[in-house]
């Protein structure tokens, strides 16, 4: 069998002039691939939610924040009181009379990062107010231009008239002016002599994603629904555990009335190095908008929940302490897990978390499939607290494929005790981790194609290309990204979930670098890395096709994809310096044929810059940036071939995806 192999293989490469060989068997459909195989990993890391994907422009708009304060400026008569209307966020502020006829008092909010306003957008200003002793008080909203040279900051003004000593919710629309506004504030000023408590004040551009008033910033969702990502994962990576288990994200205090949501910590406001000290988690994008966004962009929701241990690279782990829940604290948390499924799933006539659903506007199911439990967790205690989790689970939700954790390195001490444990917890999917360089990606092209094909399948969970010495997005760690990525997708019967990480950054505000997508307030860029994972997730076929490759610097895979009539899709990566003739050799299929190429090249870049550094010096370190968002672009053509062997140049660096009709 060995010897007929050899010998096709060697004709194959003299009737191709010893051109490298790309063997592929169009008529042995293997596995099919995962509906779920190439997604996307949310965290709130780099700003990505509050300043980030979601929408709102006020920092501590409820008045929070460890300092009731922080986030404004304030002038005159301005007290904060404890007193409010929501018991989770009891704070607020009263608005007097300064005393003085020429001194006014006033609020100002300049943003998370700064605040910026679209050239004639829509903004939703809203606030709940009252007059605490009764009868009419007056504001003034104001949208300002800091970078005015005018005699007056304002660029678009409503009033609004607070009437009585209820609280109610105000809301009034203001317009930008025709061009962008970079440095905005947002200004409420008290006008005559009767103090107004104001609580919750909040600012939106009306026109946010599909227009939902507590909504996402339109250009990064639309950047998400275009990877077409089959599985959205969140809310995290390390948040989900916490510095604290009482700072570990509550799935629980992120639904609800927004009003009514208590702020919590985030863990990347910890060390030192990029803490911005002011970084805090709203819960304003909380599980219920999550899980409709996954409805909206058609993935899969992947929520993953903290197992009852703080985040290990926190605390000290080499004995039991506040950072572990055991015994009867462990039971809040399995708990927390059980009311997940039900609120997702759960019927609103009978379940008190589908009810909270339903009241929030989706009484039909969210249709839950999976659940992890645990991120990056290793040692003694997870395996053990896993089963506490997963037993009663099982019981009452056999449908639910849980995720189990391999700890936070793809390899090690800790990765070969991890996997064990798993196999014996008996999970559907362990999530890996890989943060390597491009020497370790292009080694691990073929990491799965031993891997046992019994037991928990794999969720590569978090994983991005670190390039040597530099942690920055780079044109060529994305070409290691499809090298690795070949191998996953010829493994697909083993590895059904990916899902690239982290997924934003704010280029003013981010802790961890390369990221899938940068922004600042007004614009947004997709990085080289991007649009690798956009060619596989929207090239992504049905079934794996059998592939062999006969060279070292090129990394291969193909698939059948039923939903495009049988067509036949290969993708070809040229991580080597030199451009290379390859054969297609696509036994089973003759005549002539339609193809489409997709490439990603190196010969394509025109600027030298790159998204976190400027200039750089070599074409390899270049990406996108926000000055030049489509540097680095697919380019895309289409030709007529004889098949069953073609034969293509593949560019030095670069991603091709074939699609053969
Ligand atoms: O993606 C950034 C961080 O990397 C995640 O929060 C964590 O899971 C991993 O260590």
């Amino acid at each position: 069998m060995k010897k007929i192999l050899l010998s096709a293989l060697l004709t194959a490469s003299l009737m191709a002039g010893a051109q490298t060989v790309i063997d592929i068997n169009t008529k042995k459909p293997g596995s099919d691939i995962a509906p779920t195989m190439y997604g996307v990993f949310f965290e709130d890391i780099n700003y990505g939610a509050d300043g980030g994907l979601y929408a709102e422009l006020i920092k501590n708009r409820s008045f929070e924040y460890p300092q009731a304060l922080m986030g404004w400026n304030t002038i005159g008569g301005v007290e904060v009181k404890d007193d409010g209307p929501f018991d989770r966020c009891p704070h607020y502020v009263r608005l007097s009379f300064s005393g003085k006829r020429d001194k006014a008092t006033g609020l100002e909010n300049r943003g998370h990062l700064g605040m910026s306003l679209l050239g004639k957008e829509k903004y939703r200003f809203s606030l709940w107010a009252r007059v605490p002793q009764g009868g009419e008080g007056n504001l003034t909203v104001v949208l300002r231009n800091l970078g005015s040279q005018e005699e007056n900051f304002a660029v678009a003004e409503q009033k609004i008239t607070v009437a009585g000593n209820e609280w109610k919710k105000y809301t009034v629309e203001l317009t930008a002016p025709d061009y962008d506004v970079e440095k905005a504030s947002l200004a409420l000023w008290l006008n005559g002599n009767n103090a107004v408590d104001v609580e919750h004040v909040s600012l939106f551009p009306v026109d946010t994603w599909k227009g939902h008033e507590n909504g996402l910033r339109r250009d990064l969702a639309q950047a998400l629904a275009d990877l077409k990502p089959g599985v959205m994962r969140f809310p995290g990576g390390c948040i989900v555990e916490g510095a604290t288990l009482d700072t570990r994200y509550n799935w629980k205090n992120s639904v609800g009335p927004v009003e009514n949501r208590p702020l919590n910590e985030t863990r990347w406001n910890y060390g030192r190095e990029r803490s911005h000290m002011d970084y805090y988690q709203s819960y304003g994008l909380g599980f219920f908008e999550f899980f409709q966004f996954c409805e909206e962009i058609g993935a899969q929701p992947l929520p993953v929940l903290s197992c009852g241990m703080a985040c290990q690279f926190n605390n000290d782990i080499t004995k039991a302490g506040d950072w572990l829940a055991q015994g009867d604290s462990l039971k809040e948390f399995i708990q927390d897990a059980i009311d997940l499924i039900e609120f997702c799933n759960g019927d609103p006539a009978t379940s008190k978390w589908a009810q909270v659903r339903a009241q929030m506007g989706h009484p039909a199911p969210f249709g839950l499939k999976y659940l992890g439990i645990g991120n990056e967790q290793w040692g003694e205690y997870y395996a053990p607290m896993l089963k506490a989790f997963m037993e009663p689970i099982r019981k009452q939700y056999p449908e639910i494929q849980i995720i189990g954790s391999a700890g936070p390195w793809p390899d090690g001490k800790e990765y070969d005790e991890m996997w064990p444990l798993m196999r014996e917890a008996k999970v559907d999917l362990v999530d890996e981790h890989f943060y390597k360089n491009e020497e370790f990606f292009l080694s691990q092209a073929h990491r799965y194609d031993k891997f046992p094909r019994k037991g928990p399948k794999v969720f590569a969970g978090e994983y991005a290309c670190h390039g040597t010495g530099k942690k920055w997005n780079r044109f060529y760690s994305s070409i290691c990204e499809a090298a690795l990525m070949t191998g996953l997708e010829r493994n697909a019967d083993v590895v059904r979930m990916a899902t690239y990480a982290p997924l934003f950054a704010h280029i003013d505000g981010w802790q961890w670098r390369p990221d899938m997508i940068w922004f600042d307030n007004l614009r947004s860029v997709r990085t080289s890395s991007y649009l690798v994972q956009q060619l596989f997730a929207t090239n992504r076929g049905t079934h794996v096709l059998p592939t062999t490759c006969s060279d070292g610097d090129i990394y291969a895979s193909a698939v059948l994809d039923k939903d495009d009539n049988g067509a036949i899709i290969v993708k070809v990566v040229n991580a080597g310096a030199s451009d290379a003739q390859v054969t297609i050799n696509l036994k089973g299929l003759k005549g002539d044929h339609e193809m489409t190429s997709t490439t990603l090249a190196a010969c394509n870049i025109t600027s030298m810059e790159n998204v976190n550094y400027g200039k750089v010096a070599d074409v390899l370190d270049s990406d996108n940036s926000l000055a030049h968002p489509d540097n680095v672009a697919p380019v895309v053509n289409t030709t007529t071939v004889t098949c069953p062997a073609v034969t293509i140049n593949a560019p030095a660096r670069s991603l091709t995806v074939y699609r053969i009709k």
